[in-house]
């Protein structure tokens, strides 16, 4: 049984952000194109692309995350497929145009709830 080096999973939940609103926008399509170049380039036994939902990083449009790399990457298209291919899972570099950068990772509802919750706190002044 084989052993995967790189696991992508692509949110098929995220709407795309306002500049991306021409149609360019297709989870599916994707993650069809990593597929794709997986197959192409032999690396299937290696390399998964899967549909996840929401990874709960919904401002940050299309959002791919890759495994046990821990490499998140929003705003993501199709066009991006190929690059995430050979430079990030061949060649291990992180894309920093697609990166989400770490203080933003966890943006969404823990981080606001955490907000709410650390304004009510009393403050040590108090
Ligand atoms: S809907 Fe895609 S990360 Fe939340």
């Amino acid at each position: 049984m084989s052993k995967f080096t790189h696991h992508i999973f692509v949110c098929n939940k995220c709407k795309p952000p306002k500049h991306l609103r021409d149609g360019k926008h297709d989870s599916a399509k994707l993650r069809a194109a990593l597929k794709k170049e997986i197959k192409r380039l032999g690396l299937k036994a290696q390399v998964r692309a899967n549909d996840s939902g929401c990874l709960d990083q919904c401002d940050d449009g299309q959002v791919v995350v890759i495994y046990p790399q821990a490499i998140w990457y929003g705003g993501v298209t199709e066009g991006d497929a190929e690059r995430i291919i050979h430079e990030t899972i061949l060649a291990g570099k992180v894309l920093e145009d697609l990166q989400i950068p770490s203080e933003r990772l966890g943006c969404g509802k823990v981080t606001k709830k955490m907000e709410s919750e650390s304004s009510s706190a009393p403050s040590p002044s108090s």
